[in-house]
Parts: structure tokens; sequence; C-alpha cells
């Protein structure tokens, strides 16, 4: 529960611990806090229209314990008088989509982006909106949609001790291009350069980058499913990076360079180019290789005591070892995958056989693929297999393999559950 419970009546409170403990009833491998039946959360779809979605557990249905209403309220509901949505909990299979669009023009707790960004608020903020499930007017459990800056700083006591590379870890597929969340922060979606601060500042750790060099342009960030490229600059967003990492010196960020597709005969010399300007603008808080590559990696403690909070992997190895401050290619399951059971198995299947060499992190790509037709025919494709798969990367991940995974890089974050799944699953490792 998000909210200190000093803050609430204390005969919600009572009421709020008797029915949970009555009716929790916790998945075997599910994560504890997350799992009990009655938990919400909202996401926002992953199509144009960016609606709010309401999610619900309801695996006490058969024992009569469930909620019996889903609502949606712009504050928090104990305080609120009227919802703005609800639902009868048991006419949908947990998840409904409302016709509520997710328009807010400002990241909660100060984080705006600005130039000279100082003042911000840490800790977790939420946005006025709110979901609850509500039995006989009983709350049973509420949430908000909500930003995580610095999630890994709250959580230190935790997450200290613990390896980089057996903590689960949030990230996005081709982050810097497709603003991951087009159509809801208007003037972000005009400029691109934002969308990385925003997956930041909602939790986003782990940012999977394909490089691109164009004489006039320099170098970009670029989309290269297919041959379509769509770039924007690079040095804007490692500023934006920067920035973040000033205001946030204990979040820890990966950025894996993965692959640098233009041109397709990406010389030693480009490469040297950019790693010039990797180091004058991150060089400062890169941590350096040295000795940490082995086994699980260093524990954030350790990395901690290095005052040092990027971690960038370069997708060329030959350059990896030429400089002492990048690490390893780091490993990605990608399984090229166009239908969901497909992507489960392959998923499955990578988190068993895994095996980290020189690099102690690795990356489940789940995300599904869109062919190159469907690209040129079908602009909205790309949302709409992530709007396919969101919901069932929440459950797979809360339920099945919060344990056994580290990075997790998915599309259109803001439609599953992972940043919070995430946190959770470390609390319990
Ligand atoms: C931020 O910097 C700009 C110049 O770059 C300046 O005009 C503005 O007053 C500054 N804002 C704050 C809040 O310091
Ligand atoms: C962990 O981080 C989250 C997100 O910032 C925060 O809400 C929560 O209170 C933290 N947990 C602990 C135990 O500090
Ligand atoms: C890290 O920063 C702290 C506080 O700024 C300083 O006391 C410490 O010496 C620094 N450690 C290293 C290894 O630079
Ligand atoms: C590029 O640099 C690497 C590392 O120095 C070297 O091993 C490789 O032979 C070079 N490739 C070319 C084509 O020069």
């Amino acid at each position: 529960m998000e909210l200190p419970m000093r803050f609430w009546p204390s005969f919600l409170v009572l009421q709020l611990v008797l029915v949970a403990d009555k009716i929790g009833s916790i998945q075997a491998q599910g994560i504890p806090s997350l799992s009990k039946c009655g938990k919400v959360h909202l996401t926002v779809s992953s199509l144009k229209d960016s609606f709010l979605e309401m999610n619900w557990l309801m695996t006490c249905d058969s024992s009569g314990e469930a909620p019996d209403i889903i609502a949606l309220y712009n504050q928090d509901p104990r305080s609120a008088t009227k919802p703005l949505h609800s639902v009868n909990a048991h006419r949908y299979e947990g998840y409904f989509k409302t016709p509520i669009k997710f328009r807010f023009p400002w990241l909660p707790g100060e984080w705006d982006y600005y130039d000279n960004i100082t003042d911000v608020i840490p800790g977790a903020h939420c946005f006025p909106y709110w979901i609850a499930s509500v039995r006989r007017n009983r709350i049973i459990d509420l949430n908000c949609l909500k930003v995580h800056p610095t999630w890994m700083d709250d959580n230190r006591s935790i997450l200290g001790p613990q390896r980089i590379g057996s903590i689960f870890i949030p990230g996005t597929h081709n982050s810097g291009a497709y603003g991951p969340i087009p159509g809801i922060f208007k003037k972000y979606v005009l400029n691109q350069n934002m969308d990385i601060w925003t997956q930041l500042v909602f939790g986003i750790r782990y940012f999977d980058l394909r490089i691109g060099y164009y004489q006039g342009d320099g170098f970009t960030i670029n989309h290269d499913l297919v041959k379509i490229m769509k770039i924007s600059k690079l040095e804007p967003h490692l500023r934006v990076i920067r920035r973040f990492l000033e205001l946030a010196p204990k979040e820890i960020v990966i950025l894996d360079l993965h692959r640098f597709p233009y041109p397709t005969d990406f010389q030693n010399s480009t490469h040297r180019k950019l790693i010039e300007i990797l180091k004058r603008e991150l060089g400062h808080f890169a941590l350096p290789p040295s000795g940490l590559q082995v086994g699980k990696g260093p524990t954030l403690n350790e990395i901690w005591q290095h005052n040092k909070s990027l971690i960038i992997c370069y997708g060329n190895r030959q350059m990896a070892k030429e400089y002492p401050w990048l690490w390893s290619p780091l490993q990605q399951h990608w399984g090229n995958k166009k239908y969901v059971s497909d992507l489960k198995d392959y998923l499955s299947a990578s988190i068993e056989n895994h095996n980290t060499m020189s690099n102690p992190l690795w990356a489940l790509m789940a995300e599904l693929t869109i062919t190159p037709v469907e690209v040129i025919f079908n602009a909205g494709s790309n949302a709409k297999l992530a709007d396919k798969v969101n919901r069932q990367l929440t459950k797979w991940f809360r339920d099945e393999w919060h344990r056994e995974t580290n990075i997790v890089a998915t599309d259109y974050f803001l439609g599953n559950d992972l940043i919070n799944i995430a946190i959770e699953a470390n609390k319990i490792r």
C-alpha cells in the first residue's frame, strides 16, 4: 500500500486488514504483495487512444469474498465522493478499459523536465488517477498511477546487498525511437528527446539503443526494425540522462548500445567518435567494469561506493575491451515471435537456459515482432501487438517468473505493471 497508514481513518485500516487477511488467497508462486485477491492497478492502453485501464485480481471469486465494484477516481478514493467510472467486478475478467483518457500534462513530484531542473521530490508520486476495489462499501485495495523516480534509492536497504545481475530491472525496447507513450504527454511527443526522461522518472532503468551515424546529422538513435528509419539525434538524449543521474544519484541506469545499424559498415573510426561523445557527456558517471563482470556482478552497495551509477554496455566486443569504462555486450533474448503463446514459451525457455558469459546482465526482450509488411501497411500494429501482450506480461512476471528475471524490456511500458512488479519482486529476493 503506497499511502502511509497513519493517514487512514482507523476503522478503515482495521477493515482493510481484516478483509485482506480473510480473503488473501496468495498464488503459490506469485508476489504476495501484488497477488492477493482484490488487488488493483492502473495501466494506460498501448493503443493511440491512451485510455486508462483498470486491472484487478479475482482469485477468490468462488469463495464469495471477491470485490463487487472496481472504480476509477481522480483523487484518493477515501476522500472522493464520486468515481469517474465504475464497473461490476464480476462482469469482466479482471480488466476493463475505461473511456477516460490518461491526460496529465506534467510529471508529479516536480519531475517535469526543463533545462535547469533542480528541485525534484524523491519518492513515488501519484497522478490524479486512482483505482479501488470495493466490497459492500468497503475498500479492499486501492492504488494510483504513479511515477517511481527514485525507487532504487527508496529501497536501498533492501537492494544494497543484492547483485545487479540478480535483481529485477524494468526496461524498454528500442528506447529512444517511437516514443513509448505517444499521445499522452503532448508536448513530449513533439520532442522525442523527452521520452527517455519520462521513462526514467516512471522507473525504467534499462535502455536498449540502436545507434546510427549520418553525414550531417551525426549520431542518432534509430528504430531499425525494418529499413524505414526513424531517427533522432543522440546527444540531447545523453544530456537528459546526465541530468537525471545528477538529480537521482543512486538510481542505477543501464545503457545498452546494442547495435549500430547504420551505416551497415559501421567502422572502427566511427565507433571511436561515438565513444568520445559518450565519454564527454556521460563518462563521469560510467562505472568501469574492471573486476565486476563476474558471476552476478557487483552488489548495489558496491556500485554506490564507487559513486558511479551508469553502466554502459557496448555492442561491439573489441571496442568494449579497448575502453576500460565500457562493459561487454549484453545478452538479449529476442524471440522474434508473432504470437503470444510462442513468446511465452520462448521467454520461459530463455529464463531456464540463459547463460551469462562476459556480462552479468541479461535482458528478456518481451515484445512481439511485426513483419515488415505489417509495418508498411498498418502503422498502428506495433502498438496493437504491445496491447495484446502487455497484460499477459504483467501476469507472467508477477505470478510465475519474478524470481528468475534480470532485465525485462517491453514496448509501451505503461500498458503493463512491470515497474511495480520489479520493485516488489526485489523485496522478496
Ligand atoms: C533556467 O535557465 C534559463 C537560461 O538557460 C533561465 O532563463 C531561467 O531563468 C532558468 N530557470 C531557473 C528556474 O533557474
Ligand atoms: C520502495 O520504493 C517504492 C517506490 O519509490 C516506495 O513506494 C516504497 O515505499 C519503497 N519501499 C521501501 C521498503 O522503502
Ligand atoms: C563518493 O562521494 C562521497 C560523498 O560525496 C565521498 O565522501 C566519497 O569519498 C566518494 N567516493 C569515491 C570512491 O569517490
Ligand atoms: C577494429 O578495431 C579492433 C580493435 O582494435 C580490431 O581488432 C579490428 O581488427 C579493427 N577492425 C578493422 C576493420 O580495422
